[in-house]
């Protein structure tokens, strides 16, 4: 059996109780032992001085794009580019061309996934056929083909009674429903958060009340029904507010914020000069969003990092503000800027946002991962805390380049991954 010795690394896994420095055993594909000074006859030695071992990533939110928008993105590029991320499992989210609304179509993501993959895909299937907010898809024979997550993504569920119905399948196959808040009534076409920089700017504006509404009504909705409710990316200090009473109250919601809203406000669109590389769903807000979102991380009461990683093609981006694409790339990057901007400054400690980024999402999701307990599947990411590096898109093994951060200057850089005792990345080059 192949084995693999990771040496001299600090080993950083909370849920198992460990922030020490430790060695690191890989048999076949799992991980064998966690000690002092092991020695192993005939084992492959990465030397991880200097560096953090961490479980594997997990990611509640890509966009891989196939089928049908494959010169987005597509399963071979999207799955390389979250291996270089550190990422190691991931969600990736319905809405093709077709809408993966069905097994047929789970089961091509699962299958293409599985040969030419470079880390795990979990297919999100469509909470509604075709995305369409009419008719309930069949959750139950998605969830039977290898469905764990059900979301509309891009659109919000409008119908309460759908989400009602949803929340009820939910709660019957013990999946969760993952939303996209937005009342489409007060987001009209907003382009960017609604306020001082749609003002400034003239672009139409996104009203917080967009996201919060929604929240409320969901929250509300799985007061009553029960199921699982995980919300997609919050942006807002107001949604926070609104989930942390829920869960005070023994709702079962769960919630992911994305990098770019932890990181960056709607200040970035005006200062970036209408770059369409600051347009996203929901947009960048304000600075004491961020903050309160930066707090809610910290505290728990937001459980998870997801990316969104949305990747689109240099024409759909290339257009005026108002008609570009909406969507960032992140799997690339995540790490980096929040190690960078949140964790060095001392806002977020290192090790809640390595368990925000795996044994967070890993329970949501109901998948054993984001773990470095003996016997776990051997999904690890080694990471460099003091390597200083700068974002270049023509570096990206995704196909998208759309990122607002060109040229930024991150100090955090995932160097070794290694996926089901596998090594796919080395030395940040990828095998
Ligand atoms: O910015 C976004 N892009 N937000 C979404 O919800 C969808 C995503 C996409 O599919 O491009
Ligand atoms: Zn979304």
């Amino acid at each position: 059996m192949q084995k693999i010795l990771i040496k001299g690394g600090h080993v950083i896994d909370l849920g198992n109780g460990r922030d020490t420095k430790a060695d690191l055993l890989v048999e076949g594909n799992r991980i064998a032992a966690i000690g002092d000074q092991l020695t192993v006859e005939g084992a492959e030695v990465v030397d991880a001085e200097g560096c953090t071992v961490s479980p594997g990533f997990v990611d509640l939110h890509v966009h891989l794009r196939e089928p049908g928008f494959e010169y987005k993105e597509d399963i071979f590029t999207g799955t390389r580019a979250a291996a270089r991320g550190g990422f190691t499992s991931i969600v990736c989210m319905p809405n093709t061309e077709p809408v993966i609304d069905d097994e047929t179509g789970v089961r091509f993501v699962r299958d293409k996934a599985g040969q030419h993959g470079a880390v795990r895909v979990y297919p999100a299937g469509a909470v509604t056929k075709g995305q369409k907010g009419e008719e309930i898809a069949e959750i139950g024979l998605m969830h039977e083909a290898g469905a764990k997550m059900f979301s509309d993504d891009g659109l919000p569920v409008v119908s309460a009674r759908v989400m009602s119905t949803a929340l009820t399948y939910s709660k019957m196959f013990g999946v969760p429903i993952s939303t996209h808040e937005e009342d489409p009534t007060l987001a009209g076409d907003g382009a960017v958060n609604f306020g001082r920089i749609s003002t400034l700017m003239g672009l139409p504006g996104m009203p917080e009340e967009a996201e919060t509404v929604m929240i409320a009504r969901d929250l509300e909705l799985c007061r009553r029904v029960g199921g699982h409710l995980h919300i997609g990316h919050v942006s807002t200090a107001r949604s926070v507010a609104l989930i942390a009473g829920a869960k005070e109250d023994g709702v079962n919601v769960t919630c992911e914020v994305t990098p770019h809203h932890l990181t960056l406000t709607e200040d970035l669109v005006r200062e970036s000069d209408y770059d369409t590389n600051t347009k996203m769903k929901p947009p960048l807000r304000t600075e004491s969003d961020r903050r309160a979102l930066v707090t809610a991380l910290r505290e728990g009461i937001i459980d998870a990092v997801a990316t969104d990683h949305a990747p689109h093609s240099f024409d759909d981006k290339d257009r005026e503000y108002i008609f570009a694409d909406n969507g960032i790339v992140g799997l690339e990057t995540a790490f980096a800027l929040l190690h960078d901007r949140l964790v060095l400054p001392g806002d977020l400690p290192l090790h809640r946002l390595i368990e925000a980024l795996t044994a967070a999402p890993a329970r949501i999701l109901g998948v054993d991962a984001g773990t470095l307990r003996e016997g776990a599947l051997a999904d690890i990411a080694i990471l460099r805390t003091d390597q200083e590096w700068a974002v270049n898109p023509g570096d990206f093994a995704s196909k998208g380049r759309n990122t607002p951060l060109v040229g930024w200057s991150l100090t955090g850089k995932v160097e070794t991954v290694l996926v089901d005792g596998k090594i796919v990345m080395r030395g940040g080059e990828l095998l």
